[in-house]
């Protein structure tokens, strides 16, 4: 607890300064979706990423990335944000200038009220065609390929899922692009692909001009991401860590929490409350 007060301490002191959060999959891990790493159950121990996660992946086999996808979308639309979401979004509310920058396409920040976050790895409620590069938001996407509406797939039950999904998507279902005839993938950042430029750049610019820096749910393990806290620290920024293992940035953090991320945020936030009162 004597921990949980001095980060509470050290939020107040710099709570008129640029404090940020990196999160990733650990964030979502109690809402039900799982990490990629970290655990048995880790979706990299499982699935191969370059099978999937790839545009050579999605150019050979179209139909397997987008079944995976869907997948996910399933247990994702139907999966709620939790404690560690919503404290989140009070710390926007209590601090100057705070940004949530996360790895996660799951968007249960944005569900939970989220307003100032900086998404690195893109929605996977978007849609994206590699062949022209055109974008299709959420609606416009859900349009050009029902299946992946949100509603839909939530109202669906795990065995409709299979029957209508799994078994009966063809490569002929998959959505087209309207302008080059290409069939659109997720609005997500593969592996080999670049960030999104605009995004990439305004989460360095944070990461260097913040006073606090807390690295939440992320094996940080994949770049650039992982080289946000880094960073902060170089500058001479306080990193803290919410994980229930060590990561890389453990040697670096001033300090570390076990735990995760639903039982720690809620208790951060609370005694910064009590200060701010
Ligand atoms: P990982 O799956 O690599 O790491 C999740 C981290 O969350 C692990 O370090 C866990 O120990 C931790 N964790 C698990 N449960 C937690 C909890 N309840 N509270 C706090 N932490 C918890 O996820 P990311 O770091 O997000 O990219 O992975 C980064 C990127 O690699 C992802 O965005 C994705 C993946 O491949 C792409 O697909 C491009």
């Amino acid at each position: 607890m004597e921990a949980i007060q001095e980060v509470a301490q050290i939020l107040r002191e710099n709570a008129d300064k640029t404090v940020f959060v990196l999160s990733g999959a650990g964030l979502s891990a109690e809402s039900g979706i799982p990490t990629f790493r970290g655990n048995r159950d880790g979706l990299w121990n499982k699935y191969n990423p370059q099978r999937l996660a790839t545009f050579e992946a999605f150019e050979e086999n179209p139909l397997l990335v987008w079944k995976w996808y869907l997948w996910r979308m399933h247990l994702i639309a139907k999966a709620e944000p939790h404690d560690a979401h919503r404290a989140l979004v009070k710390l926007e509310n209590l601090l100057k200038d705070f940004w949530h920058i996360t790895q996660n396409v799951d968007g249960l920040h944005r569900r939970a009220g989220q307003k100032r976050f900086l998404e690195l790895h893109g929605n996977i409620w978007e849609g994206k065609c590699r062949y022209c590069e055109t974008r299709f938001g959420e609606k416009e996407f859900s349009q050009l390929f029902p299946l992946a509406d949100r509603e839909f797939l939530r109202n669906l039950s795990e065995e409709e899922f299979k029957e209508k999904i799994l078994q009966g998507l063809t490569e002929e279902k998959l959505p087209r692009c309207p302008t080059c005839g290409g069939i659109v993938g997720p609005g997500v950042v593969w592996f080999g692909e670049p960030l999104p430029s605009e995004v990439l750049e305004k989460a360095y610019e944070i990461a260097q001009r913040s006073a606090v820096c807390l690295s939440v749910g992320t094996s940080a393990v994949v770049y650039p991401a992982a080289y946000l806290p880094e960073l902060c620290k170089k500058k001479g920024g306080i990193l803290i860590e919410v994980n229930p293992q060590e990561t890389p940035l453990t040697a670096l953090a001033d300090y570390s929490f076990r735990e995760s991320a639903a039982k720690v945020l809620p208790q951060i936030v609370q005694e910064l409350e009590k200060l701010l009162r």
